[in-house]
């Protein structure tokens, strides 16, 4: 069987970080284009190179947007994943050095030289994926699929606006453009992710069998456990994972709804919600399968194999 091919959209961030490593386990990856999110953009991009030096690859990485399309972000996730974004452990500079092309110009380009083979999945906001179609509409129509990290379908978010989920929250314009670009995509959801949560002790067993990808992830992903100890998150979740996880092998999805999902761009409490038209009473058309149960022993299994256990 041939292995997918996967054009990642990242702002690494822990979770980003595992489901890179899945990548790189069990696809062929094109490139790694990155935005801000999580933390600043100088360092997503230098934990996007980490990340290629240590599963020992060339996968360029196209640095994106530093900033969302409109509005300022009002937080980020530094106080989950580190000042770094990488559990602020420290780490040698990457041998791997940033591209010069801009990960908007990378993700046309890319999809322009391989029309309809490549499967985009999108783990962080949406900054880079919107500009792109922005600038060339067509894109859509040359990607094989897009896996979607983000929202909150039943309005249970995970930031300062309470119904959003961060990498919506944080470009909510840039993703109302993405999800009225795409004709239909997956939607993996914080929700989903929450209910996808295993135990610790699977982890640490994951973690003491790996080899240095695994030295690598129990590492940076120390700050994000204690702050998930410290707000009853329990177990082991990782948001990016699962989407990648659905990326991988859409066949373990065991439970999906599509239905018409926009975005709320203002709202003092709402902004960066996903609304999601459950009764179809807008008639729009479907542009969301909405993933809400997945394989737990698959998606398990890819973990371990990316952590070299
Ligand atoms: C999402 O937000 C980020 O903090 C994570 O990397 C993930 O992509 C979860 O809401
Ligand atoms: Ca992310």
């Amino acid at each position: 069987m041939t292995q997918p091919q996967l054009l990642i959209d990242t702002d690494p961030g822990v979770d980003d970080a595992l489901a890179i490593l899945m990548a790189h386990a069990h696809a062929d990856v094109a490139a790694l284009t990155v935005a801000a999110g999580n933390v600043g953009l100088d360092h997503t991009v230098r934990n996007a190179c980490r990340l290629v030096d240590v599963v020992k690859s060339a996968t360029p990485v196209f640095p994106g947007c530093a900033t969302p399309l409109v509005r300022m972000p009002e937080e980020d996730a530094a106080f989950v994943h580190g000042q770094d974004g990488f559990g602020d452990v420290g780490y040698p500079e990457p041998v791997t050095k940033p591209r010069d092309e801009h990960a908007a110009l990378a993700l046309l380009r890319l999809t322009r030289e391989r029309p309809g083979e490549l499967t985009l999945v999108a783990l962080g906001p949406l900054t880079n994926l919107a500009l792109a179609v922005r600038l060339d509409p067509t894109l859509p129509e040359r990607v094989k699929r897009l896996v979607i990290m983000g929202g909150a379908v039943t309005g249970q978010g995970n930031t300062g606006r309470v119904p959003a989920e961060f990498n919506i929250g944080f470009d909510p314009e840039a993703a109302q453009v993405v999800f009225e670009a795409f004709p239909m995509f997956d939607l993996v959801d914080w929700e989903a992710t929450v209910r996808h949560a295993f135990d610790d002790s699977l982890l640490d067993a994951w973690l003491a069998a790996g080899d240095a990808r695994a030295e690598l992830f129990g590492k940076i992903f120390q700050v994000a456990r204690a702050f998930n100890a410290r707000h009853e998150r329990r177990g082991f979740i990782a948001a990016d994972a699962l989407a990648m996880a659905v990326a991988l092998d859409p066949a373990m999805i065991t439970r999906a709804q599509t239905r018409h999902v926009a975005i709320e761009l203002d709202g003092r409490l709402t902004r960066g919600a996903t609304v999601v038209d459950w009764q179809r009473r807008l008639g729009h058309a479907p542009n969301a399968r909405i993933v809400l149960d997945v394989d737990s022993g698959r998606f398990g299994a890819m973990i371990a194999r990316a952590l070299g256990a």
